[in-house]
């Protein structure tokens, strides 16, 4: 059930929250859907932490407050993103022995925070089960009713499970990928250290083991606990299904979150939808994190709008500092993940809670500020006014023409123990984002085995672990014209972790037409300086070093010191029509951003505003509406140059052309 515009009942840009009213007396109920409407609130997803009061025993559910909930949203013109309520059995569940997860030293979870159940329990099956069929048979024909949030952030404090239940599933899960058990020798390598399996029930979860553990047994495991949580989703996707073919399911996901394979996940959600809590501690980068989070999760869905499901009106309370946000901040944050692609903006959470583990998390209406005043509320109520104004924008996309492969199995396998050096794949994505990010420079992340037809530009930064199909992928991708970026240690290892022999990295030894004898990673201290062949300077090399033989490549930069020098450092090879770049070494910041610069030249990237520095830039697009979203992240004004662009202000009324001046924080959207 795709189509373009996320939830199709609510019209407009989504905007509310998570509404947690069983917190409250009833009467507050009347009080908040009342401010809900001043602040142009029409959806609120509910229920997500529920079960207890939903079902308060085994054979007893309780769904009269709901009901009213329900009635009451419906009155005020607000629909119900419901939740699945699944996230946090009750804990009279616990009676069941099995419920429980269990760490990799066999320490059992106990009931008292939230997400304390085992993924393969089959008490927990049972009863999720149950509970979302009843919500699905009562709620089917609710007018409220506009799509499903099943369980709230699989994973996020328990990603994996080594209870005996579990350790059940995973043999269960192995048998499906292997079918025999010399298959399974075979993929885990196990005549190494003495690990050969003769029968099914000796493998174990990889629980706390003396020394490294084996890899692919490790990668395994990692691969099932994404996929058994996925499991329970489907489960529960397919019962809502039966009742409201016509309704919209989610799940909210987190970003970079790397314990899930996002890319599986996604097939299975009608709408992506996420959750974004970027740090706004002085030097963080709040507005890229965001921003990186947003371009991922719009990517996850096939580039079709997206929903913010969660972010905070001012602080979290989960980091050991946490700052609030700048007056100005809650409506230039709202307003990006719109620039983005998102077809939605929600908060974590409407009211805050007086008491609870989340009692200091900020929201909509605060502890002590009276109900619908304020600064926070006047903001929120002024985001949604100004949200009323972008109706246009639902359904237009971003188009991008560089894509950034990011893979999850390469993530967990390269993060791995036993590696020559430790790296850092979130950063080393981050990296590259922050560079197209900085120049407003659309970008997509896609997965190593997709189409690649529309990019002009794939940066593939530390694959580590490449599919020997997508490796082809990638190669006939610079074979027909494309142009492709790679870094160190990339493409060493096939999908079951082994090396593929014939030189690193072997799998894409052809495209970058070179090979690497050995590597020199460096210390913390260390750098390497990086010349130029061209003359154009030097640049600085970290974390990594390597004896590259070119093949057909040539070299760009030289390793300069030790006893590298004279060494290729970057490369280019032309393959086809297209050219692939190796860099033999991590370059951060400025070095990062030369070798970038090179290689998009010629490509004619720039955005169709050029803007001053902390502008973010971000054009929405259909067949025939474009929206130019100008985002000031500074504190002070800036002056923006139109050039060729005019229009007008969808958020002031205002025509624009030739030139126009960005308050602090200030947001302009130009249609035209
Ligand atoms: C997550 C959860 C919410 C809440 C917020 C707090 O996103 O989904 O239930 O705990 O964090 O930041």
């Amino acid at each position: 059930m795709h189509n373009n515009t996320p939830i199709p009942k609510v019209p407009g840009i989504i905007y509310g929250g998570d509404y947690n009213p069983e917190q409250w007396p009833e009467s507050v109920w009347l009080e908040d859907v009342q401010l809900m409407r001043e602040a142009g609130v029409n959806l609120v997803s509910i229920a997500i932490f529920s079960w207890s009061k939903l079902q308060p025993a085994e054979d007893h559910y309780c769904f009269e407050w709901l009901d009213r909930l329900m009635d009451l949203l419906h009155e005020n013109e607000i629909y119900a993103n419901l939740a699945t309520a699944t996230a946090s059995p009750p804990p009279w569940m616990s009676r069941y022995p099995d419920l429980a997860a269990v760490d990799e030293d066999g320490r059992s979870y106990c009931h008292g925070s939230r997400q304390h159940y085992s993924p393969s329990s089959p008490t927990y099956r049972r009863f999720a089960a149950a509970l979302v069929r009843r919500l699905a048979e009562r709620y089917r024909a609710h007018p409220a009713l506009a799509a499903w949030h099943i369980n709230n952030e699989y994973g996020c404090h328990i990603s994996a499970c080594h209870s005996e239940v579990s350790a059940r599933a995973f043999r269960v899960w192995l048998k499906q990928r292997y079918k025999t058990l010399d298959s399974l020798n075979a993929a885990w390598n196990t005549a190494f250290w003495s690990q050969i399996y003769y029968s099914w029930e000796d493998i174990q979860t990889p629980r706390k083991v003396p020394t490294f553990a084996n890899p692919t047994q490790l990668l395994d495991f990692r691969r099932f606990s994404s996929d058994a949580l996925l499991d329970l989703y489907r489960m529960e996707k397919e019962i809502l299904r039966e009742y409201t073919p016509q309704l919209p399911v989610t799940t909210n996901l987190m970003g970079k979150f790397k314990p899930l394979d996002y890319w599986a996940w996604a097939k299975e959600l009608d709408f992506v939808s996420w959750d974004s809590y970027p740090d706004f501690l002085p030097g963080a980068n709040p507005c890229h994190n965001a921003a990186e989070g947003h371009d991922l999760t719009r990517s996850l869905g096939g580039g079709r709008p997206y929903v913010l499901m969660e972010h905070v009106t001012s602080h979290v309370h989960w980091r050991s500092i946490n700052p609030g946000k700048l007056p100005g901040m809650i409506r230039l944050y709202g307003l990006q993940a719109i620039a983005r692609g998102g077809d939605g903006a929600m908060y974590f959470q409407w009211r805050q809670s007086l008491a609870g583990a989340e009692q200091f998390h900020g929201s909509v209406l605060q502890h002590g500020v009276p109900a619908g005043e304020g600064r926070v509320f006047r903001e929120v109520a002024g985001l949604g006014a100004d949200l009323k104004k972008l109706k246009a924008v639902t359904g237009t996309e971003i188009r991008s023409r560089v894509g950034i492969v990011m893979d999850w199995n390469s993530w967990w396998a390269l993060e791995d123990p036993g590696k020559p050096a430790p790296f850092d794949y979130a950063e080393s994505l981050a990296a590259v984002h922050r560079y197209f990010y900085e120049r407003n420079i659309a970008v997509d992340f896609v997965e190593p085995g997709a189409d690649f037809g529309k990019y002009d530009l794939l940066i593939a930064p530390q694959l580590y672990l490449l599919d020997l199909t997508d490796a082809q992928g990638l190669a006939s991708y610079v074979e027909a014209g494309g142009r492709l970026l790679t870094t160190c240690f990339s493409g060493i290892v096939d999908s079951q972790a082994h090396v593929v022999p014939g030189g690193y990295p072997a799998a894409l030894r052809q495209v970058l037409g070179l090979w690497v004898e050995e590597w020199f990673p460096l210390a913390e201290s260390e750098c390497r300086d990086l010349k130029w062949l061209d003359g154009s300077g030097v640049i600085e090399g970290r974390d990594w070093s390597e004896v590259i033989h070119l093949d057909s490549a040539g070299a760009l930069a030289d390793f300069t010191d030790g006893h590298l020098a004279g060494m290729p450092a970057v490369t280019r090879n032309n393959f086809g029509k297209g050219q692939a770049f190796y860099i033999g070494t991590v370059l951060r910041d400025q070095s990062l951003a030369r070798v970038l610069d090179q290689v998009c030249s010629g490509l004619n990237l720039s955005p169709i505003v050029s803007a001053p520095d902390g502008v973010e830039v971000s054009l929405r697009e259909s067949a025939d509406h474009s929206f130019l979203f100008l985002l000031n992240h500074n504190q002070e004004p800036v002056e923006v140059v139109l050039g060729e662009v005019s229009g007008q202000d969808l958020l002031s009324g205002k025509s624009l052309q030739d030139r126009c001046l960005l308050p602090a924080f200030g947001v302009i959207v130009l249609g035209f």
